[in-house]
């Protein structure tokens, strides 16, 4: 059972606990973000004791392209929130957890010297009024969307065994193990899409981890990116 290496009540952002000569599977975890970061240089923020905030260092073989993690990262948090919730849980390109249409959970990965940082945020126990107001997309928790307190350490436990499981099956396999869990959990699939300005419907995850639209009958492949739908 994987266990966090490093716990911390305060830092600015456990993704800066974890050096690139860190062992692998180095888990790093903070009750508290000063200066937690988001994707695109965005900020994270949680009151303290009320979120999951946790970076882990993994080392993936050269043949696998390390942005696929967070794909592995998302499915890993999707997995531990159904299993809280008992409610089905969606991943929205690139990196977004969802729940009732609400975004509980962020994966950002950092390359550093060979290692890629795996952060990954879950919203727990968060009231509403302790979620970002101005959050880009309706951001919810776990408390805000099933009306109750959930243990945030037996998630987080849950979280590592799946992403274990996830990148071991990735590692052997790429992204061809994860293709089916991330077909069923896609929340982008049939909306109508805006991409960095191309405008589309959603047709789902390729096997390379690209968004694959339809813009007026034409396939077009988007490497990253941000969406709003
Ligand atoms: C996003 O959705 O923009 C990504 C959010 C990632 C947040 C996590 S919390 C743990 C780790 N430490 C950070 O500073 N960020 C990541």
């Amino acid at each position: 059972m994987r266990e966090p290496t490093i716990h911390v009540e305060e830092c600015e952002s456990t993704q800066l606990l974890i050096d690139g000569d860190a062992p692998e599977w180095t888990v790093a975890v903070a009750e508290y973000q000063s200066a937690g970061r988001g994707r695109l240089g965005r900020r994270w923020e949680a009151p303290p004791g009320t979120a999951i905030h946790c970076s882990v260092a993994l080392r993936p073989p050269a043949e696998r392209p390390p942005q696929e993690l967070t794909l592995a990262g998302a499915l890993a948090a999707a997995d531990a929130i159904e299993l809280a919730t008992d409610l089905f849980v969606q991943v929205k390109w690139p990196n977004d957890v969802m729940l009732n249409r609400r975004k509980v959970s962020g994966v950002l990965g950092e390359l550093r010297d060979g290692t890629v940082v795996l952060g990954i945020g879950i919203n727990v126990n968060q009231t509403r009024d302790q979620l970002p107001p101005d959050a880009r997309q309706p951001a919810g928790s776990l408390r805000t969307i099933t009306g109750r307190e959930h243990d945030r350490a037996a998630i987080l436990s849950d979280l590592l065994a799946r992403l274990e499981h996830h990148y071991d099956a990735w590692r052997e396999s790429g992204l061809d193990a994860l293709y089916p869990d991330i077909g069923a959990r896609d929340f982008l699939r049939g909306r109508r899409v805006s991409v960095d300005g191309l405008d589309g419907t959603a047709v789902g995850i390729d096997r390379s981890g690209r968004l694959e639209l339809d813009v007026g009958g034409e396939r077009r492949f988007v490497e990253s990116g941000e969406v709003s739908y």
